[in-house]
């Protein structure tokens, strides 16, 4: 049994009592839940480095577009909670739309440019959503520490900026991406795939690494790299790309030449399934 009940709370007066009593320093741990390994990841690393942890578990309407999974998305609240009480987590957020989201709701926080590359792109007012909530959640929760992942490897690069421009005192941590033994990224998307279309999506991780062989033989021309990436992923039939990229690690613009720290990243449909993958590079 863990030391101490863990409290579940929805509502934001719920939130803010059971705030009061937590130790110092806070760790946040924002998701979606159907939690996976990737997730767990971060709460562990939370709670090497704070004395309590608090994991929000809230499936985001505003980040979904209106051709998107928002419906579909998979949920499984009860395993969750089971899952987060057995590592020993202290406060689990579980809002509401109607919480996050009143009647009347009008307000966003939107990151520029650098929300609108890839994912951006593909996703217009994806990050948009995404920025708006989690401006809630830290502000609700006000963590010292908050904890993301490198699988979504411009989510934490807009987060980043989001933070630093609005003057959230939180330090933004990036944890790394969880694979499963055959290199797919843990995804709680991962459970749309049947078990071929599974074994299609490993094709993201051959392309990457693919890619980073490449680099670390010597090439530097970033067009190559994207070459080789589509390449990979042609082979693939049951794989669908929306886009490669070969971009500056900081501004995410296009590289012709790799001279610094780079990421290399993808978008590819599997099916219905979109799955995005990225490593870093330089
Ligand atoms: P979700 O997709 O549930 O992911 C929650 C966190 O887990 C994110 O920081 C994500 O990058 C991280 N994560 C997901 N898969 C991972 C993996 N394989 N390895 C390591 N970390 C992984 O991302 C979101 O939710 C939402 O956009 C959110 C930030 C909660 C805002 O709604």
């Amino acid at each position: 049994m863990p030391e101490s009940m863990m409290m579940i709370v929805s509502t934001l007066e719920e939130l803010r009592s059971a705030r009061l009593i937590l130790d110092e320093p806070v760790g946040l741990v924002p998701t979606m839940g159907y939690l996976h390994e990737g997730h767990l990841s971060l709460v562990q690393r939370a709670q090497e480095e704070c004395a309590s942890v608090v994991v929000s578990i809230f499936v985001n309407p505003t980040q979904f577009g209106p051709n998107e999974d928002l419906a579909a998305y998979p949920r499984d609240m009860e395993r969750d909670l089971r899952l987060l009480e057995s590592l020993g987590v202290n406060l689990v957020w579980t809002p509401t739309p109607e919480i996050m989201y009143p009647s009347g709701y009008q307000t966003w926080v939107q990151v520029e440019a650098l929300a609108e590359l890839l994912e951006g792109a593909m996703r217009p007012g994806h990050f948009r959503g995404v920025t708006t909530v989690v401006a809630k959640l830290f502000n609700g929760v006000r963590p010292a520490k908050a904890y993301f992942g490198q699988k979504d490897a411009q989510q934490v690069a807009v987060i980043r900026r989001m933070a630093r421009d609005l003057n959230f005192p939180i330090e933004i941590i990036v944890c790394p991406t969880v694979r499963e033994p055959d290199g797919l990224a843990m995804s709680s998307r991962n459970a749309y795939l049947d078990p071929e279309q599974h074994q299609a999506a490993t094709v993201l991780y051959r392309a990457l690494s693919t890619a980073k062989d490449a680099y670390e033989a010597g090439e530097r021309d970033a067009e190559k790299l994207r070459v080789l990436m589509r390449d990979t992923l042609a082979a693939e039939p049951l794989a669908e790309m929306q886009y490669v990229s070969c971009a500056d690690y900081d501004t995410l613009e296009e590289l012709e030449q790799i001279t610094g720290k780079t990421l290399l990243s993808m978008a590819v449909f599997v099916g219905k399934t979109r799955l995005i993958d990225n490593f870093v590079i330089g």
